[in-house]
Parts: structure tokens; sequence; C-alpha cells
């Protein structure tokens, strides 16, 4: 058995085209391998753990879960229309997972793998708190560039233990940090230097990534803190601490296996017990974490190794280094989705760009070329133009296929079936193309149009090889691009999700036609223009992008209200709870002013209120509604009417 695996994103904002460098080719070779007769599982889910995710959370005024939530329901319906069908996509703040990964520490700790020691700690004077991970921001002790607590991620890549970054600051309040002495428990990687080496050079995958990390296992290894302070994630045994982010999410692989093999009646222990087939698809950013601490604990806990890490190199925007608070972003709903573009073209761009090791350059540009002189020129053009032509003379073909035709078909199976091995999508995808380029040149040659007129029988040879390579070109294709070949499938009778490869290879006697459709719309120039200037003003900074239409706006009720009661709510330092009038009722609303304002002082004030907002608990304490304030460098500072005017009025 095999099992494929996602890096799982964090449920922490909105899915962008650097996921899809992941996901896509990950579904591909699923698809494929599934067409080959392999019996393979799928995995991914969200990860919900983290300072990214505590931290967002923390700024949009909600609950790590409430945020997870919202995100975790938007990747899966992202993945849904984009046809990556995982066979479980979990959640890592779930009991199951919390319950796997607490089984998989307790077997470290036991084996002697986990100590404590003391450490110094950035911890922020000002907010009164250590600053785990992405709570602080400061400078890379290797290269010197702007780092995240854990990790160089503008310069180096390396990642960061707790401690090592240099100038650190706290990333809510902007204080400097100072260290402070606190007992955390470390795992020893040093330990695995030797199993790691040994184990680097079997392992299968992408060059870029083995290359990485047989020179990260040489020069560098640490002991590594696998504790955090923080109160949302996976308990570390017997403390106030949690687990580190990326000690329980690599774990999340073996906890949806679980989910996925009840579902299908499977066994888990095989694969991650026994010797089943492990197959990590990550992205270039995240080989340090797959390739040293994930088999280091694996190994450490006796678990069965992963057989290969398929990692991708990272994906660019219009030529610049992808970057969502610079704007060089595609965000697939957004922008994409939004667009009403065909999933299949983008799923054609990531495979067949470039090869999967190196870095992906989208630009809208290239996207309408590629859609309009490969998919449409060369794919779409042969397709229609034999099932056209075919459909016109004949509903049913007697089948007589030509042995150059099935020669040629066989070449392109094998050499899709190689570069899989080799993880080389890009040649598995132009294998595909090629294959509709011959049909092109063989029918161009061929000339069936004269054909009909003299030689009917001659004819029918022909339109019955080029309805075979229409055939084979279904089935190559539905990995890449199954909407559009599922559709194609029903004209020739072929229910192409449940083919497999060698069906292509298979004649029929007869194949009877339904009436054939354009396959693909063209990609239009004004349309490509639309995207790049959406595109182009958010780089500029402008806010545009997100056009509400009045409709949306006047969903809103918004009023002014008069704040009739204002006090403190304990342990926050941010939220006072309000008592607000809003003319029909008085409202209960939590509202994060408490640094700017003193409860007292807000008595009497009018402001404006969100009142149909869906109630939320923060802190514990229901909040039924939104005070409406200016933000000035994070501090919100309040608005009042320019004269008295009624409770309740509406703002329009
Ligand atoms: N949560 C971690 C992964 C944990 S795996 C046990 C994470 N999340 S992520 O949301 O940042 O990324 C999810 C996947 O998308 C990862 O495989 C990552 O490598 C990939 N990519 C995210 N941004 C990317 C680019 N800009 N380019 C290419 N792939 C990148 O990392
Ligand atoms: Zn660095």
């Amino acid at each position: 058995m095999k099992l494929i695996t996602c890096g799982l994103p964090y449920a922490n904002g909105k899915a962008h085209i650097g996921h899809l460098r992941t996901y896509i080719p990950a579904d591909i070779y699923v698809k494929y391998l599934r067409m080959l007769g392999e019996d393979v599982i799928f995995v991914c889910g969200s990860d919900s753990h983290g300072t990214p995710i505590v931290v967002n959370a923390e700024q949009a005024n909600m609950t790590p879960k409430q945020l997870v939530d919202i995100y975790h329901k938007h990747f899966q319906e992202i993945f849904e229309k984009l046809d990556i069908n995982f066979d479980y996509y979990g959640r890592t703040d779930e009991e199951y997972h919390h319950q796997t990964t607490q089984e998989m520490v307790k077997k470290l700790i036991e084996k002697g793998y986990v100590y404590p020691k003391e450490i110094e700690l950035a911890y922020c004077p000002k907010c009164e708190r250590f600053l785990p991970d992405r709570y602080v921001e400061g400078t890379c002790p290797y290269c010197g560039e702007i780092a995240r607590g854990d990790e160089c991620d503008q310069g180096c890549g390396r990642h960061l233990e707790p401690g090592e970054i240099l100038n650190a600051k706290c990333k809510i309040c902007g204080s400097k940090a100072v260290y402070k002495k606190q007992k955390h428990y470390f795992f020893k990687l040093t330990e695995f230097k030797e199993f790691l080496e040994g184990y680097l050079d079997k392992l299968k995958g992408t060059e870029n990534a083995l290359n990485y990390a047989r020179q990260w296992v040489k020069a560098e290894l640490k002991d590594w803190c696998i504790t955090r302070n923080l109160e949302w994630g996976v308990k570390f045994p017997n403390e106030d601490l949690v687990v580190y982010v990326w000690v329980d999410a690599p774990i999340g692989y073996i906890s949806f296996t679980k989910k996925a093999c009840e579902k299908l009646k499977k066994d888990w222990k095989s694969i991650w017990l026994k010797d089943g087939e492990i197959i990590h698809f990550i992205g270039l950013d995240i080989v340090y974490h797959h390739c040293i601490f994930w088999p280091a604990m694996l190994k450490g806990a006796d678990y069965n190794l992963p057989k290969a890490v398929v990692a991708s190199g990272m994906v660019k925007v219009e030529g610049k280094t992808f970057s969502k608070s610079r704007g060089y972003v595609v965000w697939v709903e957004e922008d994409y989705l939004k667009a009403g573009l065909n999933t299949d073209y983008l799923r054609y761009y990531i495979i067949n760009y470039t090869s999967h090791q190196k870095d992906l350059n989208f630009s809208w540009e290239i996207f309408k070329d590629k859609v309009n002189n490969e998919l449409i020129a060369t794919l779409g053009n042969f397709m229609y133009r034999v099932l056209h032509f075919a459909w016109k003379n004949s509903k049913e073909i007697k089948m007589d296929v030509d042995e150059e035709v099935m020669e040629k078909i066989k070449e392109v199976k094998d050499k899709i079936v190689e570069s899989l091995n080799d993880w080389e999508f890009k040649v598995a995808s132009d294998a595909f193309m090629e294959l509709a380029s011959f049909g092109n040149l063989y029918f161009q040659n061929a000339k069936p149009w004269e054909l009909i007129k003299k030689d009917k029988e001659k004819c029918e040879k022909v339109l019955s090889s080029c309805l075979q390579l229409v055939k084979a070109l279904i089935i190559f294709g539905y990995p890449i691009l199954p909407k559009t070949m599922v559709e194609m499938g029903k004209i020739v009778g072929i229910d192409v999700k449940n083919s497999k490869i060698d069906d292509a290879l298979k004649v029929d006697e007869t194949i009877a036609l339904n009436k054939p459709k354009v396959p693909f719309e063209k990609v239009e120039d004004e349309k490509v223009e639309e995207l790049e200037k959406k595109m182009m003003r958010r780089i500029r900074g402008e806010k545009m992008e997100e056009v509400v239409d009045i409709e949306e706006f006047t969903k809103l009720d918004l009023r002014i209200g008069k704040i009739v009661k204002a006090e403190k709510i304990k342990k926050s330092k941010k939220l006072l709870k309000l008592e607000v009038d809003i003319g029909n009722e008085v409202r209960q609303v939590v509202a994060g002013i408490a640094e700017s304002y003193e409860p007292e002082s807000l008595v009497g004030k009018l402001v404006p209120i969100l009142v149909n907002l869906k109630p939320a608990k923060l802190m514990g304490v229901e909040s039924q509604g939104m005070i409406l304030a200016v933000d000035v460098d994070g501090k919100a500072i309040l608005m009042h009417p320019e004269r008295d005017v009624p409770v309740g009025s509406k703002i329009r």
C-alpha cells in the first residue's frame, strides 16, 4: 500500500497559488497511480496549531478555534473545486490527533530521547509573556536577515531554536524583548546524526530536498526544543506547556491516515508500523522539518519511515518572489475562481510550466499563452476536429487502428510512467501533449476530408486511429485535466474516473459517439488585462481589490449607539465589556479598546456600531456587535457623530 501526503496548510489564511504547487502535482500523481492499479491512500489536513494561528486570531479578536473553523472550511472548498481529492482531510486541533501526538511524545520520553533544560527565552516585559516563535521578530544569527522567531524566512531558510534570534522584538506591541530563564524540553536530535546520514542516503525523492538535508545533517545538528509557552496546541505531559507545532503537525499524517483507513476499511498499521510506502509532497521551504526532525522522531518512536520526500520549487509571481504583503500573490478564490476560469487550466499550468524541482513563475500573460496555444490550439483542436468529423459522418465507428498509432500511444504511456518514477511531472504532461501534436499531424497528413470522397475504407481506418488517439488522450489527460476529460469521456463512452491507463492500449470493436463539445474556452485578452490590472493595483498597495457592491454594503446594519456601561474583562489587557444602547435594545459588546480608554470615560459616548455581526465569545464573554474605531498603529481611537443624534440612528 502507498500513502501519499501533502504538507498541511496552516489554517490561518486563504489558499494561494504557492499552496497549489504542493497539492496539484500530488493529486495528479495519485490519480496516475490509481490508473496504474496501485492501492493508494491520499491524506492532508489543516495545521491548526502554532503561533501563526494564535497571533492572527488575537489580531482578529477571535479564538484560535474560530479562526481555524473558517480557514479549514475554506481549504476544503478550494480542494473540492480544483478536483484535489484527499481520502481524508482532517485538522490537528481534533481530539484524535491530540491522542496520536501524545502517544508518540510519551514513547519518545519513555525511550529517553527527551530531556528538560533551563533556557533563556525572549520575553516581552510589556505584554508580560514569553514570546514563542512568531510572537517575536529579529535578526537571523546565521545570515543577518530579518527573521521570525523559529525560522529565517527571508534569508537563509534555517530553522531557529528558541533563544537563537538576535535583537528580538515583540510582534504584538513592538517592545524590545528581554531574555528570561525557563524550563523547556528537548529532543535529542544529535543522537540521530548517524541514523540520519544513512537514512538520507537511501531516501528517495527530489534531489533538491535530499541535497539540502544531507548538508544540514553534516554541518549543524542541534538538539531540538519541542515545547512552547502557549495555551493552544497539544499538551505536553505533566507540564503547563504545549508541544511545538512542528512536533504535532507531521504526526497529522499518521492521525489522518488512521481516519482515512477507518473510512476505507484499510489497516493504518500496515503503513505506519510495517512497511507501507510513505511519500511526502512538500515545498522546498519545509525540507528541514520533513527530512531531519520527522524521520528522527519516527525512528525514535519505532514507526515506519518515509520512502520519499518530493519537494517542489517555490512559486514566484510575475517574476518576483512570492509575497502576500507586497502583493505578489494569486489568491485561488479571489483572483482565479472569481474570474470564472476553468480550474483545469491552472492544474495544467502548475504541472507543465517547469520541472517540479525548479521555481515556478506564474504570470497571467504566460497563463493565457499556455491555455490558448497549447491546451486549445494543440489538444483541444485535435480532439474536437476528430470528434466533430467522425460524428458528422457516422455515429458509430468500427475500430481498426493503424499500428504506428498504437506504437505511439504505447511510447507515450511508457514515458508517462517513467517520468512519474522520476518525479518529473512536466515530462509526463509534455508526453501527453506530444501525443496531441502527433494526432494533429496524423490527421493533417492523412486528409480524411479528401479520403471520404475517394476511399471510404481508408477514411474509416484514419478516423478510427484518430479516435483511438482521442481515447488515449482522455485517459492520459484525466489526472491533469479531470473536469475536461470526464466530459470528453462522455462523448466517446469512457468512464474515465474508473479507467486504467492500459485501457488506452485496448481497441474496442466499435466506438459509439455522442454529440461532441468544444473541450476548452479561449482566455480572452481583456480578461487577462483585467487580472493583471488587479494584481498591479495590489502590488502598488491600492486597496481597490475587494470591491463590494451596494447590496453587500446594505446588508450591514450600522447604527449610532450610546455606551451605557463599561468595565474591564478579567485577564484581558485589550478588551472591555460594554453595554450599548442601540435604540430598541441594549447590547453587550466586547471591544478591543482597553489600551486606549479607561472604562469610566466611555459612559454616555455615542459610537458607531455594527449591529448584525454574528455573535461571538471573546475571553468567554459574549459579544453581540462591534464598535467601529480608527486604527492608529494598532491602537483603537473612537469616532463620534459631529453633532448629537438620536440613539439608534442608521449609518449609511
Ligand atoms: N503547516 C506547515 C506544514 C506542516 S506539514 C506537517 C506549512 N503550511 S503552509 O500553509 O505554509 O504551506 C502548506 C504547503 O504549501 C507546504 O507544502 C508548503 O511548502 C507549500 N507552500 C506554501 N507557500 C509556497 C510557495 N510560495 N511556493 C511553493 N510552495 C509553498 O508550511
Ligand atoms: Zn538566516
